[in-house]
């Protein structure tokens, strides 16, 4: 059985003639997810700020969900993260591709490889995200009516305080083109276990400061509907076909020295 996974997609499972609610033990905690199958394939779907919409960022349990992915065979994640702009081409309502990222967290635990294992493991970051996925995306957005502006590079904030328009100066200058607070460390796990990941970003909101506007609520969940339905059903067509030839890296992605 091909198994796969959706982070953060919701709003069309719940409506999925047969999804199931199910959850698994790890050595990080209990995650639940649900499961829908199509065709010969199960595709998970892991809601990170849990179902409820009641985590924080900085308090998901990023190494317990991505051990339950590892744990139930899934080898490629298609995820949807939430981002403000302050890139002036990719405006609210848009979606990019996620290629690169820079990692302001402060406070989360990074890995896997944390000391208790017998000799010392780094991953390697030349290509953060999964080449194969991300082509395959860039494919399908067109067959889906999604105009996805590019590439981007995504600053991963503690959060879950907004940024301040000082700390967006830096970002910018730093060539940073979206600011999330998910992202990290759930790519780099993924990629600590081998699994292919790729992430698409949502622009919810222009960054503070960039429009001299407040960030409001409301316009986060506006563009995130928009956008979150279509998406996930690019994602459940694309995780289903049934290739498999591997034509990335992902599974070579750890170095033990
Ligand atoms: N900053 C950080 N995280 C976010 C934002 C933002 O402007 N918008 C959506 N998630």
């Amino acid at each position: 059985m091909n198994r796969k996974a959706i982070i953060g997609g919701t709003g069309v499972y719940d409506v999925m003639e047969g999804a199931t609610t199910q959850s698994i033990v790890t050595a990080y905690g209990d995650v639940s997810y649900d499961l829908v199958k199509i065709g010969d394939t199960e595709v998970i779907f892991l809601a990170r700020h849990g179902k409820e919409h009641n985590l924080p960022p900085h308090k998901i349990n990023y190494r317990a969900n991505m051990m339950a992915l590892k744990m139930l065979e899934v080898d490629e994640i298609m995820a949807i993260c939430a981002v403000g702009s302050m890139n002036d081409a990719y405006e609210p309502g848009d979606i990019v591709v996620i290629n690169d990222f820079m990692d302001f967290t402060k406070n989360r635990i990074q890995t896997f490889f944390d000391g208790d294992t017998e000799r010392v493991a780094h991953v390697e970051m030349t290509d953060p995200y999964c080449n194969r996925l991300r082509g395959m995306l860039v494919d399908g957005f067109e067959a889906h009516a999604l105009n996805c502006k590019g590439n981007a590079v995504y600053v991963c904030t503690e959060g879950p305080r907004f940024e301040t328009a000082a700390e967006i100066r830096m970002y910018r200058q730093l060539g940073g083109d979206v600011v999330g607070m998910t992202n990290i460390p759930e790519s780099v796990l993924a990629k600590e276990l081998g699994i292919c990941y790729a992430a698409v970003g949502v622009i919810t909101n222009w960054c503070t400061g960039i429009e001299g506007k407040a960030i409001a609520g409301h316009q986060i969940t506006a563009s995130m509907n928009q956008n979150k339905e279509k998406l996930t059903r690019l994602f459940l067509e694309l995780l289903s076909r049934t290739e498999t030839a591997q034509s990335c890296k992902c599974q070579q992605s750890l170095i033990i020295v």
